[in-house]
């Protein structure tokens, strides 16, 4: 842990290829996705920067240059108006965000691994760059912290809610216990078969972790897919009796991906109703389109 005992670094894994999302990620990492008027991954750092993130490491792989390029800090191209609001925070010699390449990509589990260094025996962030998360203030990941730093465990798991069929995408957890509004986790499953679902609780994309997370990494064998799922890792940590909880996405708090073109045109739409200057109009726009696809003989408002 760092003097200030303040968790201040946060691994970004963005090595996944995307290919369904084929064409469209074809030769753009699904990263740069726009969720509304900006790119999925400004959504992703933005979250970090108000948690008080200073350091990142985006894990990329085979053709995501233009990431590397997007989160450049010294994008001055940029006109001051169309910034991104982290992007000032991380021009100033307080913060910084690296890259490193995971190639050929091999798994979740592998590309927290490869942050070993960077992490070194800190607590930290790991927030999955295909993952956008609405939350009021981007707050979800600074109550993770503060849950994680208030908890005595080796990690701390966002989760959501998901409708049963959904369980198959996501890793989901069986709970052990709740105190105090504490999720204790004992297991989790990695895309469950139907009969084996153990909740309704999947894990959405951001995870804090205690260094002895790396410990399980490095034993780790080929799980799910012939990957090395950090699923597994988490597994290793909680039967070898280490304390892991998880924290549910609260309120109106909402987990977007960017994965495929279902879960994404949605993220898309709401990315663009929770900006504050465009939303607005945005929604005039598809309450309007809404009553015209209901009864044709309300105006179309693509027509004069
Ligand atoms: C990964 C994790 C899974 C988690 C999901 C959230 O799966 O392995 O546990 O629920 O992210 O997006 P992936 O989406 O990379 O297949």
């Amino acid at each position: 842990m760092n003097p200030a005992n303040r968790i201040r670094k946060a691994v970004v894994p963005a090595a996944g290829r995307g290919t369904r999302l084929y064409p469209l990620t074809k030769v753009q990492p699904k990263e740069m996705m726009p969720v509304g008027p900006y790119p999925a991954i400004d959504q992703v750092i933005q979250e970090l920067a108000a948690a008080e993130i200073t350091e990142i490491l985006v894990i990329t792989g085979p053709g995501k240059s233009a990431l590397e390029a997007y989160l450049d800090p010294q994008q001055g191209r940029l006109p001051e108006s169309d910034r991104p609001p982290w992007l000032s925070e991380f021009t100033s010699s307080r913060s910084a965000i690296y890259f490193t390449r995971q190639n050929p990509p091999g798994g979740l589990g592998e590309a927290v691994a490869c942050a070993q260094q960077f992490i070194g025996d800190e607590d930290f962030v790991v927030a999955l760059g295909d993952s956008v998360i609405i939350s009021e203030d981007s707050a979800f990941t600074r109550r993770l912290i503060e849950a994680h730093r208030s908890g005595q465990v080796a990690a701390t798991l966002g989760v959501q809610r998901i409708a049963r069929q959904q369980a198959s995408s996501y890793g989901v957890i069986e709970v052990a216990e709740e105190t105090e509004g504490r999720l204790l986790v004992s297991n989790v499953v990695e895309k469950p078969e139907p009969d084996e679902v153990p909740s309704d609780l999947a894990i959405c994309g951001r995870y804090v972790f205690s260094p002895e997370i790396f410990a399980e990494l490095d034993n780790l064998e080929t799980g799910h897919r012939g990957e090395l799922q950090l699923t597994d890792a988490i597994v290793a940590l909680a039967t070898s009796g280490k304390r892991v909880q998880a924290v549910p996405l609260a309120g109106k708090e909402l987990r977007l991906d960017v994965g495929n073109f279902a879960s994404y045109s949605r993220a898309f739409v709401r990315g663009m109703l929770a900006h504050p200057a465009l939303g607005l109009n945005f929604r005039e726009y598809l309450l309007k389109l809404a009553a015209h696809l209901q009864d044709s003989g309300q105006p179309d408002p693509d027509r004069a």
